[in-house]
């Protein structure tokens, strides 16, 4: 079984960590088999799961169910499950999310999007035994007043992500995720953290990378995003596209150079 310390070991000794989403016992199962060693059960399930064209409209309750349902295919991976969208803007629905994303869905960690905003949630759930990730850069679910672009691309912005980060990190989170940031500042955070940095679309020196299930393998509703990649094409099967994907992480042939966003 997968946990936080083997994550820190594998920073601390240069080996890539391989994340994936999923949403169902089904493609849990197969993601574990595959090596992936940390499984988001993210709230971009609206998007490619409930048909969306946002996170938004994810409730708990939806997170919830997806997340008993991957963690009944899964038996080694560490399972992150997203607070969806308003379920954190409280400290008491913050409480109450984890609760029942624990409890009755039974991941292993949850995760907050948000820099300062999130602190005094993530010191209160560090402080109940219950493992937090950031998430910093592109927030789904604050799309509405960003839009989808790149975030951090601006010294002081770029700035303002490093501070959060290590914010976080001192606040009790235990890994962070960072989406859509330039390479050379998802680098910067990922050498000034002690705790695993996983990216998706930062570049290539983050410690770990996560992708949209449905990206890999080809089922992106909409046009997929430049970062990600289809692994499907010449691999035969599901079990063999996630595969490549695990093996193309761990061996750094993904990112390519054509999946890096501008600086
Ligand atoms: O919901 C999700 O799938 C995510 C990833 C994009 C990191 O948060």
């Amino acid at each position: 079984m997968m946990n936080l310390s083997n994550l820190k070991k594998m920073k601390l000794a240069g080996k890539k960590v391989a994340c994936l989403t999923a949403y169902d016992a089904a493609f849990s199962r197969c993601l574990e088999q595959a090596g992936v060693e940390v499984i988001l059960v993210g709230d971009s399930l609206g998007m490619v799961v409930q048909g969306h064209s946002t996170t938004l409209p994810v409730t708990l309750d939806d997170m919830v169910y997806h997340t008993q349902m991957v963690q009944r295919g899964n038996n080694t991976a560490w399972c992150v499950a997203d607070i969806p969208f308003m379920e954190d803007s409280t400290l008491e629905k913050t409480l109450n999310s984890a609760q029942a994303l624990m409890k009755i869905g039974q991941a292993n960690m949850v995760k907050l999007e948000g820099g300062d905003r999130v602190l005094p949630f993530v010191r209160s759930l560090s402080a109940l035994g219950i493992p937090v990730c950031g998430h910093l850069g592109l927030l789904p679910q604050s799309v509405q007043k960003t839009g989808y672009r790149v975030q951090g691309r601006e010294i002081e912005a770029g700035k303002k992500i490093l501070k959060d980060a290590l914010l976080l990190q001192k606040s009790g989170a235990e890994m962070l995720v960072l989406e859509c940031i330039p390479e050379s500042l998802a680098e910067q955070i990922t050498l000034e953290l002690d705790i695993p940095v996983i990216g998706i679309g930062s570049g290539r020196k983050t410690d770990g990378q996560i992708l949209v299930l449905h990206d890999i393998l080809g089922l992106t509703l909409e046009k997929p995003p430049k970062f990600s990649k289809n692994f499907m094409v010449n691999s035969g099967s599901i079990q063999n596209a996630v595969e490549a994907y695990v093996k193309a992480v761990k061996s750094q042939s993904f990112p390519e150079k054509t999946h890096i966003l501008a600086e």
